[in-house]
């Protein structure tokens, strides 16, 4: 299948499978995690599938992540048994694989990992958290917010959407917790 064509075929997937305004979602997580990925060197056609990609399975009930997940083989840890939406990360990740051929791990990770993030997060992985964040739909950021992100290096975008995101919420899960920390501690050093 050639690019043009996985790409139509990705997207005539998601029309049917998504609502409009989360199909809108993907379309613009494609282009902004395009334009990261080029910005920072990385292959922007990598960067469009996974923002095309990650909410594939957004929308499938709460019931079906988790049996899909189960026979993957997949024990959900405890947060995702309470918030199985969770797992769309991982379920998404694997409709990219098995139903699009995407192969390559650091892409499949970017999809399975962007609803919590993670340590160590691949580059793409971060790409993909920022422009989930950051596009042009999401109305709880403002174009200050998004100027600024777009003004930082990599981690910074990462790390002062974390603290946004700390503002909002009690807590962060304990995973993305940790993702914070390390980028920080990186962010420190640096400094
Ligand atoms: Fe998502
Ligand atoms: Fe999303």
């Amino acid at each position: 299948m050639s690019e043009v064509e996985l790409e139509s075929s990705i997207e005539s997937y998601l029309r049917l499978t998504l609502s409009p305004k989360r199909f809108i979602h993907s379309l613009n997580t494609a282009e902004w995690s395009r334009n990261l990925a080029s910005r920072f060197d990385m292959d922007p056609q990598k960067g469009y599938w996974i923002g095309l990609l990650h909410d594939a399975a957004r929308e499938l009930p709460p019931e079906e992540l988790l049996q899909r997940t189960k026979s993957l083989g997949i024990q959900p840890d405890p947060i995702e048994l309470e918030n199985p939406i969770l797992l769309h990360g991982l379920i998404s990740a694997e409709i990219a694989r098995s139903r699009f051929g995407i192969r390559e791990e650091e892409l499949l990770e970017a999809i399975r990992h962007h609803t919590l993030g993670k340590p160590s997060l691949h580059p793409y992985g971060k790409v993909l958290y920022v422009a989930d964040y950051i596009e042009p739909s999401r109305t709880f950021v403002d174009d200050t917010f998004r100027a600024t992100i777009l003004s930082l290096s990599l981690d910074e975008m990462l790390l002062k959407i974390l603290e946004e995101e700390k503002r909002f919420r009690k807590n962060l899960a304990p995973i993305t917790q940790e993702m914070y920390d390390e980028l920080r501690g990186r962010i420190l050093e640096r400094a």
